[in-house]
């Protein structure tokens, strides 16, 4: 008998069966909406309503360490809480779909099984779809993520750090979300090849957004309606290419691109109401590339700004060439208006279009300029009216002295003949002819 109590407490203590390990702990595959697969993936589809679903790393419905995927789908509610993933050493993928309600709590998408940071290492593929994300929290997504794709879904909260200190990311792409709150250095410290924004709203974008972010090979800004781009948003080095493209802005604030490039910037079919000053004097290019390759160009096309002087167009002329292709300046067209723009337009030789009330529609400052306000126009009523009155002047002058020399005349040529008498000028031809004959008559 004691033999047996023994050994059953042996058991008990050192090796816990199987069975008795699932009976006391039910996995995630337990729980209602989900199930697991012969892949060792966990698949949750929920179909009843206000059907919530928390992904946990240990304790009852936690997630079996072989799990190789995630996938839910259509849930009310889905909490991921802190180090969810961190074990599971098999995780490639984690895709959430349609759902109302998406928590990822701090460092619950933290991810570094391997003792050495390597590209080689298989890293995770994170795609949220469709759903509204009340919060991504402090250092939630951390370590070797392959990339991350979240599209036409509202995001609510981007917390300081969300998005740190990742490692061999490929892409990090958003695609036509809504963004309500973010908080400042939401991506910090990793670098990736792409990192693209496309569609959708932004209401601001705080400093520090990118802070510390290497991107090798393309920064894309692409179709985003936002209303406020701070100072230091971009804190970003190396992309071969930037594309800032048919965006319509409300502010884009002086320094806002801190981006140090490796290849050509381009800037165009942007609708900006205010582009201030030095707003894109932040580009500049890496050492190495203009060493080989020389000035990269900073293409300024198509854009449409409201409030802009020159002064927001510098640039770093050691770095970059400035090439303006289009540029809608959306004022009236003015004289000083060309006055004010009249050295960009002539030492970019681009076209600088203004707002023609008169016709409405844009057309080039310079051609502006030729209808209205050329030289030759401008100053020719002050010719006209110059002319006139010079005109006036000379005649008034030229009558003035006309009678006056005729008065003085009448005053000299009054002639006092011998015989007497008095004679006026009009009498003195006659009076001469007549002295004559008077003379060789003596
Ligand atoms: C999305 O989820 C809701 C429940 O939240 C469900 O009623 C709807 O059918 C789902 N739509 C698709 C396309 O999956
Ligand atoms: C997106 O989600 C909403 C509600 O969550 C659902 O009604 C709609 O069918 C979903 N659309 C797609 C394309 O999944
Ligand atoms: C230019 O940008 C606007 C948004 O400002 C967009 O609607 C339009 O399609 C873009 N044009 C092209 C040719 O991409
Ligand atoms: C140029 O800008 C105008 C006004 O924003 C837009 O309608 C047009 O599609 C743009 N063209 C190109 C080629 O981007
Ligand atoms: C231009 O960029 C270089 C770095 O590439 C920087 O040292 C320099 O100060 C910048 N010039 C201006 C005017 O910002
Ligand atoms: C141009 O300016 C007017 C008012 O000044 C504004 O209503 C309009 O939206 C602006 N257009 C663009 C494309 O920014």
């Amino acid at each position: 008998m004691r033999w047996v109590i023994w050994w059953n407490i042996l058991i008990a203590l050192y090796a816990p069966t199987p069975s008795e390990g699932q009976t006391a702990t039910p996995t995630i595959c337990e729980e209602e909406a989900c199930r697991c697969d012969s892949f060792t993936r966990v698949i949750c589809s929920c179909t009843k309503e206000l059907e919530e679903v928390t992904l946990r790393p240990q304790g009852a419905y936690r997630i079996p360490p072989m799990t190789t995927g995630i996938s839910i789908e259509g849930c009310h509610s889905v909490t991921f809480l802190q180090n969810t993933i961190r074990n599971l050493i098999q995780l490639r993928t984690v895709e959430l779909k349609n759902i109302s309600n998406i928590v990822i709590r701090e460092r619950a998408l933290d991810w570094s099984p391997f003792s050495r940071d390597s590209e080689m290492n298989p890293g995770i593929r994170l795609t949220i779809e469709n759903s509204t994300v009340s919060e991504i929290a402090s250092h939630s997504i951390q370590g070797r993520i392959d990339e991350v794709l979240i599209s036409n879904s509202r995001i609510i909260n981007l917390r300081p750090f969300a998005f740190s200190s990742l490692t061999g990311v490929k892409s990090v792409e958003f695609i036509n979300n809504d963004f309500n709150n973010i908080d400042i250095q939401t991506f910090k410290k990793f670098a990736s090849s792409n990192f693209i924004i496309r569609g959708g709203t932004i209401r601001n974008l705080p400093s520090r957004f990118l802070s510390d972010v290497e991107v090798t090979n393309l920064f894309r800004l692409d179709g985003v309606k936002i209303k406020y781009l701070s100072s230091l948003t971009f804190l970003v080095t190396a992309p071969k290419r930037i594309l800032i493209e048919n965006n319509v802005i409300d502010t884009i604030e002086g320094d806002c691109f801190h981006m140090v490039s490796r290849g050509p910037i381009t800037f165009r079919n942007n609708s900006v109401t205010a582009l201030n000053k030095g707003a894109l004097l932040g580009f500049s290019v890496q050492r190495e590339v203009i060493a080989v390759m020389g000035r990269q160009e900073l293409l300024i096309d198509n854009n449409t700004i409201t409030n802009l002087t020159p002064a927001a167009l510098m640039y770093n002329q050691t770095d970059l060439t400035l090439r303006v292709d289009g540029l809608n300046l959306n004022n009236s067209c003015t004289c000083e208006l060309a006055e004010e723009w009249h050295d960009v337009y002539n030492k970019q030789g681009g076209i600088i279009n203004c707002w023609y009330d008169l016709e409405g529609y844009f057309i080039s400052l310079p051609t502006f300029v030729s209808i209205r306000c050329g030289t030759f126009k401008q100053t020719f009523w002050i010719f006209v009216a110059v002319g006139v009155l010079f005109i006036v002047l000379a005649a008034g002058i030229a009558i003035f002295f006309i009678v006056k020399k005729e008065n003085e005349k009448k005053k000299k040529l009054q002639i006092v003949l011998p015989d007497g008498k008095t004679y006026k000028e009009t009498e003195f031809h006659v009076i001469v002819e007549r002295a004559e004959l008077l003379t060789t008559d003596l």
